[in-house]
């Protein structure tokens, strides 16, 4: 049980995570949620089978597991766990407005960067030498990174740290850039018109999601120019639209001014409104791409299942067949 006395420690460590990991609590259980009401029956059957039983196949109920294993007031182990801390986002270049996978997350080597870890936990969840709890794990890594690499800041500029060294000023309150697109917005969204909840919210982005943008669902399942195509995972592809966001609206202000460290910003309706509109976007591409790449996966082993069926089907043929062979040896 929680102490009440921990209580503002904990709010104060939870802040600081947040400021430096990804979407907040509200953005990783919305992409969760979205994604969730687009599971094809089997792939939320596999979801519910390999998420921890308390999890009752909800995607969201495991969406910050990630960020939570980071930190010693939410799991005990978390030393054990440092070495995921770099898999949530990756670095770009200053002012490039590109990703490079080869230089900006070392491809050649480690890959540590939230690149890498798409395409390495998409293929750990499609391979079946791997045992219930590497699946797990694989399962709630996927559903946290691919929230996390449509947050624009999670491919930011290296110098600013992804907008967390940029402070500023959001109606009256302090925060850095980083967290403003992690939670801040978001949460002002959600108070001031969703009474506060959630998932008001949730239903709202359901309807933009199948109406306003229902004839794009297809445009942004496309992964088809990179070698990322197997399991629909085309996490360089989104990073570089992570990196055109960040120069386009993110780190430029209403005015077409840079928004940087020595600027600092004070934002103003018009940053907040337009803005928006990109992360329910971010929100909800970031749920149909999460969808789309479980019910790949879930598909691509059911085939797999499904061929060795036939070889069974064939083993159990050869009797039938060594029969026909002889018989048609003997009456020649
Ligand atoms: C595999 O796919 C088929 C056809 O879509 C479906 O009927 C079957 O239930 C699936 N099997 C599993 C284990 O999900
Ligand atoms: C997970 O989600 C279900 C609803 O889908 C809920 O009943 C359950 O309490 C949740 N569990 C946790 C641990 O959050
Ligand atoms: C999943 O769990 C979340 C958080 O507990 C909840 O808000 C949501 O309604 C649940 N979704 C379903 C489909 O039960
Ligand atoms: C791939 O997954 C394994 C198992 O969790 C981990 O040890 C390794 O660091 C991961 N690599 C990347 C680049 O994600
Ligand atoms: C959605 O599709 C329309 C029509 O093709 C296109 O004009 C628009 O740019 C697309 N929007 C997004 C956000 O992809
Ligand atoms: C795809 O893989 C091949 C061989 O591994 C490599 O030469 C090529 O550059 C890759 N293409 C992309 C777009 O990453
Ligand atoms: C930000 O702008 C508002 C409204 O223009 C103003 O009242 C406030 O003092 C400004 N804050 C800072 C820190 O400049
Ligand atoms: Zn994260």
């Amino acid at each position: 049980m929680l102490k009440l006395s921990k209580l503002p420690h904990l709010v104060a460590l939870f802040a600081i995570f947040v400021s430096v990991k990804a979407w907040g609590r509200d953005g990783h259980a919305l992409v969760a949620d979205l994604a969730q009401t687009l599971l094809t029956f089997e792939a939320a059957t596999f979801v519910k089978l390999h998420l921890p039983l308390e999890a009752n196949g909800n995607m969201s109920n495991v969406s910050v597991w990630a960020d939570n294993i980071l930190y010693a007031n939410t799991e005990p182990n978390y030393l054990n766990w440092r070495w995921s801390a770099p898999l949530h986002y990756v670095n770009t270049k200053d002012f490039s407005c590109v990703y490079d996978r080869q230089t900006d997350c070392d491809w050649a080597s480690t890959r540590g960067c939230v690149d890498g870890a798409i395409q390495n936990y998409t293929t750990r969840l499609g391979d079946k030498q791997l045992d219930e709890t590497q699946l797990e794990e694989a399962l709630k890594f996927i559903i946290h990174f691919i929230a996390d690499v449509h947050q624009p800041l999670h491919g930011g500029f290296a110098s600013d740290l992804g907008g967390n060294s940029i402070r500023g000023d959001f109606f009256g309150q302090t925060v850095n850039l980083h967290s403003l697109w992690d939670t801040t917005m978001i949460q002002r969204k959600i108070n001031t018109k969703f009474q506060s909840q959630r998932s008001l919210y949730l239903n709202y982005l359901i309807d933009q999601m199948n109406g306003r943008f229902g004839s794009n669902i297809s445009d942004w399942s496309q992964c088809s120019s990179t070698n990322d195509t197997r399991y629909l995972a085309c996490s360089s592809i989104w990073i570089q639209e992570d990196a055109e966001l960040c120069c386009k609206i993110v780190y430029l202000d209403e005015n077409g001014d840079w928004i940087t460290a020595a600027t600092g910003f004070n934002i103003t309706e018009e940053y907040y409104n337009t803005r928006m509109e990109s992360v329910e976007l971010r929100l909800i591409q970031g749920g149909v791409r999460l969808a789309n790449v479980i019910n790949r996966i879930v598909h691509l082993i059911n085939q797999t299942d499904g061929t060795n069926d036939t070889q069974t089907l064939s083993a159990a043929s050869l009797p039938l067949i060594a029969f026909i062979l002889i018989c048609f040896v003997f009456f020649n």
